[in-house]
């Protein structure tokens, strides 16, 4: 199959469409390649000794998985000399990390969720990366970068994207001018383009979300879930499909391929049951989801213009298919 690499889409967009700047396009580029050591060692398993516990818990009191500490390594050490970034910030460090003095030092902060779904390394299931990118603001030019200024809305991100270890290795990307997909071509060692600019499909009768945790799930959450459980028998009058893979990337890529819904909601009543990270997993997610036609919202307020108050800070997340997240809107607002 002939198609475009990722360095030529990059290029034709700093080109043609004056989209990106060089330094942002090196960026993309370096957290490209830095994904493709990432999979490689991923793909090693048990037999790169890669797998399992390391017995330490991140900033979120999470068990870290070695793989989660080695592809943070690997990012950071990938993007430091670079001289594009100001600074980087990671679900898996509890500050964030400045570049060293020995390199220069670029316009832009790199946000990263190094290894998604780490649940699932262990059993050979799909994970992945998330990054999301922010300029640095002008007036930190001369002084040292803060995380307060990495506080900015998801608006604000002039890049996002994943790269899923699955069946294939993909790199999903927007820089504000629509999704596109590439696919690893291992014999060649690059990123080539598969998809793109891609369109969600609407109307897709599927939904995600944990039902364990049907006891912290506002009234609007529960009777949005019931309805389509109660499929031809309810006021829908049409069947509908679960899938769960307990990994973001996972479910976000389904469902920007296939169309459907992803929960992981967050009552106010359990505000500390809400899962998913703002700046690391739900900001970049809801810009994907966005530039491809759907919609990603907290359950009252469109994500990208949540205030951002803590480098950790964690939110509900509905996303996908514009019309069901209305409704799961309309739902929250009744009570
Ligand atoms: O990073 C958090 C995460 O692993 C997501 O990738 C995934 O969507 C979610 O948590 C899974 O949550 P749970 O363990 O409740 O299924
Ligand atoms: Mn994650």
């Amino acid at each position: 199959m002939q198609s475009v690499t990722l360095t030529r889409f990059l290029i034709e967009q700093q080109r043609q469409a004056n989209a990106i700047p060089p330094q942002l396009r090196l960026l993309i580029e370096t957290v490209a390649r830095t994904c493709k050591t990432i999979s490689h060692s991923v793909s090693k398993g048990a037999l790169g000794e890669v797998l399992g516990s390391l017995g330490s818990e991140n900033v979120q009191g999470e068990v870290q998985k070695k793989l989660d500490v080695i592809a943070n390594e690997l990012l950071l050490d990938a993007n430091e000399w670079g001289g594009h970034l100001a600074a980087m910030a990671s679900e898996e460090m509890e500050t964030i990390h400045r570049i060293p003095n020995r390199y220069p030092k670029g316009e832009y902060l790199l946000l990263f969720d190094p290894i998604d779904g780490s649940s699932n390394i262990d059993v050979d299931l799909s994970v992945g990366t998330i990054f999301s990118v922010l300029k640095a603001p002008e007036e930190c030019s001369g002084r040292e970068v803060t995380e307060q200024d990495f506080l900015q809305p998801g608006t604000q991100q002039v890049a996002a994207g994943y790269a899923i270890y699955g069946p294939q290795t993909l790199l999903v990307l927007t820089i504000g001018t629509g999704v596109y997909e590439f696919t690893l071509d291992r014999e060649i060692g690059s990123w080539r383009m598969t998809d793109g600019p891609m369109e969600m499909p609407q109307g897709n009768a599927e939904f995600a979300i944990n039902m364990a945790r049907r006891r912290q799930w506002s009234p609007g959450i529960a009777r949005y879930i019931e309805e389509r459980i109660q499929g031809t028998e309810g006021p829908l009058g049409k069947d509908y499909n679960m899938r769960w893979t307990a990994s973001m990337v996972a479910d976000v890529h389904r469902i920007l391929k296939r169309g459907g819904i992803f929960l992981y909601p967050a009552d106010h009543r359990y505000a500390d049951k809400a899962r998913l990270r703002l700046m690391y997993e739900a900001n970049p997610m809801s810009f994907l989801v966005e530039q491809a036609g759907g919609a990603a919202s907290n359950g009252y307020q469109r994500i990208m213009e949540v205030k951002a108050t803590g480098l950790h800070q964690r939110v509900g997340v509905v996303l996908g298919d514009k019309a069901e997240v209305e409704t799961v809107v309309a739902y929250g607002r009744e009570g």
